[in-house]
């Protein structure tokens, strides 16, 4: 036996035991506090700490490290009342379908060498396109989040603009802007700086009382800096912004693209799949306009990280940003679609095959019912907070997102302001339910994200326990 193959009997025992503990483990999850309260940067430093294992200590032993120092210090992500940030619950035959990715080891990077996860992608990407409603022949690449794929935006839009940057380098590059509110994700501004433009590049565009990017003020600073002699670029709007889920009006922002001339980015990293949930459909209007599209399964469709996705409209434009010839690979006049040509990745995870086995497993239906259901329980929460005397909405409920804050009588905005964000880091650690801290303005703000499958009406009292719960003990 080759001194690192396990006997296939040892092999099969702990495959049946990883099955059973995951099995176990997303089945009870909503029995489980979130958090553990020892949990610290300290404790767990400690815990771990060993030598480099330079002589096998086994299964069993390394099993044991696991369950003791990793799943007990592990967030319960998945957990019906974590509403924190945009962690999605994993659906159990998606988590089963990365252990089988990770065995058949498919580097999708050149058909060649993945022909079977090639296709499965291109299929898996064809079925994106058409639950997001954007252009049906658009092409794509899955990536490892929206953070990549809006970085991949930017590119395509600095490509489509000024082709001859990737000879000469941004010394062929005018000065350029880029538009953005001051709610799109902060990976969008981060783009705009690794591209090399520099964060002086964008320009914040003032939002609507609904936090929706105003079109008259998009057109007014894109001509006031065209009189400047400074390049429009590119505009990054958003379906589902991070803090309150507003969706920017994407067919106004499109025509004062088309207008204008200037690239349309589309951030959908949240909100994507508004165009197939029949509530949330107004959002994703004039979204098949748009130049370049992002979005995220492992947000919307219950798959673990990583897991997100980026298309365009215009064919051919992918692999004139990425394409680079090897004498040792594929190259684009061999057989084949060669992912590598597509973005910046030459090896890659053989991610569609997770969100291949949950859309056939649950099917797309039950998925679009599950979004309007959490959007229908967020709108529910939003009534019970306004029923609420010691709490109060601050944003209604938009794609499942609700903003609000604990209130106490007689404190000044700044005293509560404190008290909101000294009791987020107390209700984590208390480990009933898990939300996260957000500004608006000057307001301190909870957010409550409704994105676990597993929530339900009976948590939404809970929630509003465990907050008021979390002050008491300040
Ligand atoms: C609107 C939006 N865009 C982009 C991102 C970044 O996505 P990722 O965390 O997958 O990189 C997020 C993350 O929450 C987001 O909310």
């Amino acid at each position: 036996m080759p001194e690192l193959e396990l006997p296939p009997n040892a092999l099969r025992s702990f495959g049946r035991q990883v099955a059973d503990f995951v099995t176990e483990y997303l089945t009870t999850l909503a029995e489980q506090p979130i958090t553990d309260p020892e949990t610290s940067p300290g404790h767990l430093r400690r815990l771990l700490d060993e030598p480099l294992p330079r002589t096998p200590q086994g299964v069993a032993a390394t099993w044991d490290d696991f369950q003791r120092k990793i799943v007990t210090h592990a967030v319960r992500v998945g957990h019906p009342r974590f509403l924190a940030w945009m962690r999605t619950s994993p659906l159990g035959g998606a988590v089963f379908a990365e252990a089988l990715a990770a065995a058949l080891n498919q580097s999708v990077a050149v058909w060649q060498g993945a022909p079977s996860a090639t296709e499965t992608e291109r299929l898996v990407l064809r079925w994106l396109l058409e639950l997001t409603g954007y252009a049906a022949d658009a092409e794509g690449i899955l990536t490892s989040g929206g953070s990549m794929a809006n970085f991949v935006g930017m590119l395509l839009a600095r490509q489509a603009a000024f082709p001859e940057v990737r000879q000469q380098g941004m010394r062929a590059m005018p000065p350029a802007a880029v538009y953005l509110s001051p709610e799109a994700h902060y990976s969008l501004v981060k783009a705009v700086e690794m591209m090399g433009l520099g964060k002086d590049a964008v320009r914040c565009i003032p939002v609507d009382h609904a936090r929706r990017m105003s079109p008259a003020a998009l057109r007014r600073a894109i001509r006031s800096d065209r009189r400047r002699g400074i390049v429009p670029l590119a505009v990054g709007a958003t379906i589902g912004t991070t803090a309150t889920g507003a969706c920017d009006p994407i067919a106004e922002i499109a025509a004062v693209c088309a207008e204008e001339g200037v690239w349309l980015h589309v951030d959908g990293a949240y909100g994507g799949l508004a165009a197939s949930i029949p509530t949330a459909a107004p959002c994703a209007r004039g979204l098949s306009q748009a130049d370049s599209f992002s979005m995220d399964p492992h947000k919307t469709l219950f798959v673990p990280f990583e897991a997100g996705a980026v298309f365009t409209r215009h064919r051919g434009l992918m692999p004139a940003t990425f394409g680079v010839r090897a004498a040792y690979l594929p190259n684009a006049e061999d057989e084949g679609l060669h992912f590598r040509e597509y973005g910046p990745q030459l090896s890659r995870a053989f991610r569609a095959l997770k969100i291949y086995f949950t859309l056939k497993i649950y099917g797309a239906e039950a998925i679009l019912h599950t979004w309007e259901r959490l959007h229908r329980l967020a709108a529910r929460f939003a009534a019970m907070l306004d029923d609420a005397p010691d709490f109060q909405r601050l944003t209604p409920a938009s794609l499942g997102i609700v903003t609000f804050r604990y209130l106490l009588p007689g404190r000044s905005p700044d005293e509560l302001n404190a008290v909101n964000r000294a009791l987020v880091p107390v209700l984590q650690r208390q480990g009933e339910a898990f939300l996260s801290l957000t500004h608006l303005g000057n307001t301190e703000a909870l957010r409550a994200c409704f994105i676990s499958h597993r929530t339900t009406e009976d948590d939404l009292p809970r929630l509003l326990h465990a907050v008021r719960a979390a002050a008491r003990s300040l």
